[in-house]
């Protein structure tokens, strides 16, 4: 007994992928005769994934989130770091492990309008994966993709169906259902619920926790807002100008954050319990471009608490009370 339960102690803690100093970089023309500049849209960013579990990155608009999305579904190749999945690191893969992986990894995007093909109905799409990677036949096909349409709370008769025809909510559970076919072990799912009506946003989370439930698959979970990521989250990532400056628990970080980032970030999100909510704190000024980080802390020109070491100096990712956080004064200003 005692040895089964420290066995699946050790099995829940498994890492199913582990991102290691992860940069992107684009090379952004700027005008002929100009030289090009680089935007560090990534600008190494460590985390690992758990089966079962979901990891929210949150931050503004314009911080890297779906960069980082197009790195961990190996949409592109990241410029530097590593990206371990399966026992390989994708970021120096070859074809074919690139090819064994892939489907490993699926994602979800924000507007499910864009994102499903309006030619084809909703059967033919659920089936399209396992046509290219599976050898199942046409009636077993057809079969999953039912069975997979039942558990997204899908109706039988949709199945015909073109995207069209369905409403904003029901369109994101086609979506989801056609990244669960090939039973994924991640799914990154980027903004999946910013598009929808908030009565509509709740049903669309209850269910990628009820699947994750059923499937142990782990998801990335990419928001701009972290109320909605307060339910469905385990751990939260907080990112800023291509960099994490605040990872913890999610019960830490919304009860207790420790970036002022991140403070500013809680504040300016409503909460529904009262004793949640904190002082309004508005952030002054604007992200700083990509192209041109402020020295030191990239946060400096926009945080209450920046001293002269801020401004020189960049901040090292560490750990501070069983969270870690990019920040020097982090003891000072507790
Ligand atoms: N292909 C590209 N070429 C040049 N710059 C890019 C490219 N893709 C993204 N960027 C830049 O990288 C930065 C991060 O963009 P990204 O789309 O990852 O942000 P985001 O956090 O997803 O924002 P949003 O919340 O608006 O979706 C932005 O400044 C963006 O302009
Ligand atoms: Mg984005």
């Amino acid at each position: 007994m005692m040895m089964n339960s420290n066995m699946s102690e050790i099995a829940n803690q498994v890492t199913l992928l582990e991102a290691k100093n992860l940069v992107k970089h684009y090379s952004v023309s700027q005008g002929l005769f100009k030289p090009k500049a680089t935007a560090r849209a990534l600008d190494g960013v460590s985390f690992t994934l758990q089966p079962g579990k979901t990891l929210a990155v949150v931050g503004e608009s314009g911080c890297g989130k779906s960069t980082l999305a197009r790195q961990i579904t190996m949409i592109e190749p990241p410029t530097g770091g590593e990206l371990w999945m399966d026992g390989a690191n994708i970021a120096d893969a070859d074809h074919a492990t690139l090819k064994r992986v892939r489907p490993l990894v699926q994602m979800v995007f924000q507007n499910p309008y864009a994102s499903l093909n309006p030619r084809k109905k909703v059967g033919q799409m659920l089936e399209e994966p396992l046509i290219i990677n599976t050898a199942l036949n046409s009636s077993e096909r057809a079969d999953k993709a039912r069975a997979m349409m039942a558990k997204v709370g899908l109706r039988p008769e949709h199945y015909g169906r073109y995207p069209h025809m369905f409403s904003g909510g029901q369109r994101q559970r086609v979506a989801i259902a056609r990244a669960l076919m090939l039973d994924p072990k991640v799914i990154v799912a980027d903004e999946p619920v910013s598009a929808l009506d908030v009565s509509i946003q709740a049903q669309v989370l209850n269910l990628l926790m009820d699947l994750q439930q059923a499937s142990g698959v782990a998801y990335l979970f990419i928001s701009h807002n972290l109320s909605v990521v307060e339910h469905i989250a385990d751990d939260v990532l907080v990112m800023y100008l291509g960099k994490t400056v605040e990872h913890g628990n999610k019960q830490q970080v919304f009860s207790r954050p420790l970036h002022p980032y991140t403070r500013a970030l809680l504040a300016s999100t409503p909460r529904i319990d009262p004793a949640q909510r904190q002082q309004k704190m508005m952030l002054p000024g604007e992200l700083p471009s990509p192209l041109a980080p402020p020295p030191g802390c990239s946060f400096n020109n926009r945080c209450p608490h920046a001293i002269e070491r801020c401004r020189q100096e960049v901040p090292l990712l560490r750990e501070f009370d069983g969270s870690l956080v990019a920040c020097h004064r982090v003891e000072e200003i507790q």
